[in-house]
């Protein structure tokens, strides 16, 4: 508890563009959830260097996504917003928990397996332990909830084992997390693939709408989204394309899939495309109006990112020291 709130914790990867899997999955409701709880936001530049990345590039996109966090709808007064690399405390309890977490828990890991498929040249040390800064991000903060896509279920059970693991050998040491999935959106299929999940690293720039695509890009997009020869809008698994265009338009405006179903009763494929990108659209055009005239303010930013790296550290501090205790390293004395 912080403030007597409980804590949620969530960050995003400073890798490839946002794509609306993203917002729709997380972020959305990272603002729905926002005042409810303390909450900790943080750009993970930390995790993306898993995979090479151009060093301009990455701190563009870093910049960017903080200022996407914002323009979304979070408040960096009231939400600490930050860049995991600003608070060295997340890589140091990351030391401590590669301690307690186990090879064959990493080697199960499919994200693990995915990526290591996809770059095969630079199978690094970073990339089998990357649940385990996730699970340091995580649990530095005492953090209650943390809200997801699906895709990052088998990160979040990983770091509840190794709070679980630590707390019965330790005592109390962290709150164990639970995750938080949407109903609709936890898991955005690609445009072009719907068997395949909207990704940051698709090679087809078609299957994903990308957080700062234009209008006219998203309505292309849908429209040559694949579906079926079904010829009716029904949500069901054997229209799996339908189905997610559906997910889609429901998680943009708050509809159950019933209501859309029979908002679209008798209606052509070409309709649900256009009314998709429209609502997409709702959703992107003033966020990006925003990450413009942020990206103008650079005392703002400036500011905002000092300010929150300095307010994560010192909760991040506090469970560290408490960490470091229990596990014995030797107290530091104090100079008299
Ligand atoms: P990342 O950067 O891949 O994705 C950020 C968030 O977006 C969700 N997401 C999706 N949701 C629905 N449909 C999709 N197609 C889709 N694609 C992505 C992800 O589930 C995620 O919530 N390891 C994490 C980042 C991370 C993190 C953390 C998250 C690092 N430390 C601590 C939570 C807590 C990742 O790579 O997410």
């Amino acid at each position: 508890m912080i403030n007597d709130k409980k804590v949620l914790f969530s960050g995003m990867q400073a890798t490839g563009n946002l794509t609306l899997g993203n917002y729709l999955g997380a972020l959305k409701n990272w603002i729905s959830l926002s005042d409810e709880f303390e909450c900790f936001y943080c750009v993970v530049d930390e995790h993306s260097i898993t995979v090479r990345q151009d060093p301009a590039t990455l701190r563009k996109r870093a910049r960017l996504l903080m200022e996407i966090y914002i323009a979304a709808g979070l408040d960096p007064e009231k939400n600490t917003i930050y860049y995991q690399s600003h608070v060295p405390q997340h890589a140091e309890l990351m030391w401590i928990l590669n301690c307690f977490t186990y090879m064959g828990e990493l080697n199960r890991m499919t994200q693990f397996k995915d990526k290591s498929a996809k770059h095969a040249d630079n199978i690094n040390a970073g990339l089998f332990t990357y649940p385990v800064l996730m699970a340091a991000d995580i649990l530095l903060y005492q953090t209650d909830l943390v809200p997801v896509g699906i895709d990052q279920k088998q990160h979040l059970e990983l770091a509840r084992t190794i709070a679980e693991r630590m707390n019965n050998i330790y005592g109390p040491v962290f709150t164990v997390p639970e995750g938080y999935y949407p109903k609709i959106g936890a898991k955005i299929m690609s445009l072009q693939d719907p068997a395949h999940k909207m990704s940051k690293s698709d090679e087809n720039p078609n299957g994903s709408i990308y957080l700062m695509d234009d209008a006219d890009t998203v309505a292309r997009k849908c429209r040559r989204a694949v579906t079926d020869s079904e010829g009716v809008i029904l949500y069901r698994d054997e229209q799996p394309g339908i189905k997610n265009l559906l997910d889609i338009y429901c998680a943009c405006n708050g509809k159950t899939p019933e209501m859309a179903v029979a908002e679209f009763e008798g209606k052509g494929y070409g309709v649900l495309k256009d009314a998709v990108a429209e609502s997409v659209n709702a959703i992107l055009s003033p966020l990006q109006a925003r990450v413009k005239e942020l990206d103008q303010d650079k005392d703002y930013m400036d500011k905002i990112i000092l300010d929150n790296a300095d307010k994560a550290s010192y909760y991040a501090s506090k469970t560290l020291r408490k960490v470091q205790k229990k596990i014995g390293y030797p107290e530091r004395p104090r100079r008299k």
